[in-house]
C-alpha cells in the first residue's frame, strides 16, 4: 500500500478490492471513476444480494404466506430497519421507500403541498437546488398560486443566511433545501437552518441525496421534518430512496398513489387506507433494489461514515490543491464547507471538450450544467467540469486527472 491510499482510518487498497466496477479499462487504460455524485458503484456485497434474491429468493411482499414470500417481507422490512438506524429516525414506520430522491420531493409537494398550502403562502428554496428541488415547487405554486421564494448563495457558493432569516415570516410555509449542493460541493448549515423555520413553526425538508454518502446524517439531531435521499448515490442500486417524515406529519397526509398495499379496506362506497409507512408505498416496490440497499448500508456502517468524511477531506484538500496549481483553471464552489465534489472551468476548453478529452485517457467526469441551471447561470458559465470523489477514490487518481487536464490543455493550445 502507498501512503497516499491509507490514512490512520481507512484501508482505501483493501476497500477498492470490494468494487469490481473500479477494476476496468477504458480506452485501455485503468479507470479512473470521478462521476459520484451521479452515482457511485456498488460493492460486490450489494451485487451479490441483489443476484440471491432473484435466483434464489424471488417473491413479492406484505402478500403471501409462502415460504418465499415471508422471507422477501422480512428482508424488505429488515432493510426498513436499517435505514431508521442509519439516519437515526425515531420509528420504522417513519421512513417510506420510493424510486429515489426525486420522488420523495415528489411525495411531498404532492400530498403534504397540496393539502396543507394555499394561494399567497411561500416556500423557500435556496439558490444552489438540484432541478429536482426546484420543479415540483413550481408547479405546485402554479396550482396553487403559492410563492417560490429563492434564498441568494455568495460567490464562493455558500448561503447566505442574512438572506434567508429575512425570508422567513408568516406567510412562508415550508422550506426545502439542499443538505451538499451536487454541483458546487457546498454543505449548507442545514441545522441552523431548521432551527431558524422551526421558531416561527415552519416545517422543513432536507435534500440529502448529496449529504448521504459524505455526512453522518441524524434526523432526530437534525429535527428536520422530512428528508429524501437515494440508494445509488448510497453505494446501492438504482430505482430506490427513501422519504422521511416525522410521524405526525406522514399521518395528517394523504396517500400519493393509490392501489394495493396502501389500502386497509376497499369497497366501492369508501375505501380506507392502511397504516404508515404502507399508506405511501402503492403497488409492488423493488424488492430487489431495496434488499440491496439493506446491504450497500451495512457496508457503508462497517467503514463508518465518520472515517469516510476524514479521508474525503484530506482527498479533497488535495484536490483542490492540485486542481488549483494548473494555470487559468478556475475552481466554481469554494465554500468554506465543502463535501469531495470539484467544479471547474478553464478559460480555453470547453468543459464537453474537456469531459471528452480526459474520457480518452480512461477518467470519468461529469460536464453539464448538472441539473442545475440557476446555479450556472448564477457563476455566469454554461457549464462546468466536475469531479465528485468517494472514498474509493485515491490521490494517484487526481494525480492522473491533472495530467489528463493539462495534456488537454496542451491540445486546445496547438
Ligand atoms: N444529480 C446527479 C448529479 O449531480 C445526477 O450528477
Amino acid at each position: 500500500m502507498t501512503t497516499n491510499t491509507m490514512t490512520m482510518s481507512l484501508n482505501v487498497t483493501k476497500i477498492r478490492q470490494d468494487f469490481p466496477n473500479l477494476h476496468i479499462q477504458v480506452h485501455g487504460k485503468p479507470l479512473v471513476y470521478l462521476d459520484n455524485a451521479a452515482t457511485t458503484f456498488k460493492p460486490k456485497v450489494v451485487i451479490d444480494t441483489i443476484l440471491k434474491h432473484y435466483q434464489s429468493g424471488t417473491s413479492n411482499v406484505h402478500r403471501g404466506i409462502h415460504y418465499l414470500s415471508e422471507r422477501a417481507t422480512q428482508d424488505f422490512e429488515t432493510t426498513r430497519e436499517k435505514v431508521k438506524d442509519f439516519i437515526n429516525a425515531r420509528k420504522a414506520l417513519e421512513i417510506i421507500f420510493t424510486k429515489g430522491t426525486t420522488e420523495s420531493i415528489n411525495l411531498v409537494t404532492n400530498s403534504y403541498g397540496r393539502t396543507f398550502l394555499q394561494k399567497g403562502d411561500e416556500i423557500i428554496i435556496s439558490g444552489m437546488e438540484h432541478h429536482s428541488n426546484i420543479v415540483p415547487w413550481q408547479i405546485l405554486c402554479e396550482e396553487k398560486g403559492c410563492v417560490l421564494r429563492v434564498v441568494p448563495i455568495n460567490d464562493n457558493g455558500e448561503l447566505i443566511f442574512g438572506e434567508f432569516l429575512k425570508f422567513l415570516g408568516p406567510k412562508t410555509k415550508l422550506v426545502s433545501m439542499v443538505y451538499v449542493s451536487n454541483s458546487l460541493g457546498t454543505i449548507n448549515p442545514i441545522k441552523k437552518v431548521i432551527e431558524a423555520a422551526h421558531r416561527l413553526k415552519i416545517p422543513v425538508l432536507v435534500d440529502a441525496a448529496q449529504a448521504v454518502s459524505h455526512i453522518k446524517v441524524d434526523v432526530q439531531d437534525l429535527d428536520c421534518d422530512f428528508l429524501a435521499f437515494s440508494g445509488h448515490k448510497l453505494f446501492g442500486p438504482t430505482g430506490v430512496g427513501i422519504l422521511y417524515g416525522k410521524e405526525e406529519l406522514l399521518e395528517k397526509m394523504p396517500p400519493y398513489q393509490g392501489g394495493g398495499d396502501m389500502i386497509a379496506s376497499v369497497s366501492f362506497e369508501k375505501t380506507t387506507y392502511n397504516v404508515l409507512p404502507h399508506k405511501f408505498e402503492a403497488g409492488t416496490p423493488n424488492v430487489a433494489d431495496v434488499i440491496g440497499l439493506g446491504a450497500a448500508i451495512d457496508y457503508v456502517q462497517s467503514i463508518g461514515l465518520e472515517n469516510i468524511a476524514e479521508y474525503e477531506e484530506e482527498l479533497l484538500a488535495y484536490g483542490t490543491k492540485i486542481l488549483k496549481s494548473i494555470l487559468g483553471l478556475k475552481l466554481i464552489g469554494t465554500a468554506k464547507h465543502k463535501a469531495s465534489i470539484l467544479s471547474f472551468i478553464l478559460p480555453s476548453i470547453h468543459p464537453h471538450d474537456l469531459g471528452t478529452l480526459v474520457n480518452e485517457e480512461g477518467i470519468a467526469i461529469r460536464t453539464g450544467h448538472h441539473c442545475t441551471q440557476p446555479v450556472m447561470k448564477r457563476f455566469n458559465v454554461p457549464a462546468t467540469a466536475r469531479a465528485s470523489l468517494a472514498f474509493y477514490n485515491t490521490k494517484e487518481e487526481l494525480d492522473r486527472l491533472v495530467a489528463a487536464i493539462t495534456k488537454a490543455k496542451e491540445i486546445f493550445s496547438d
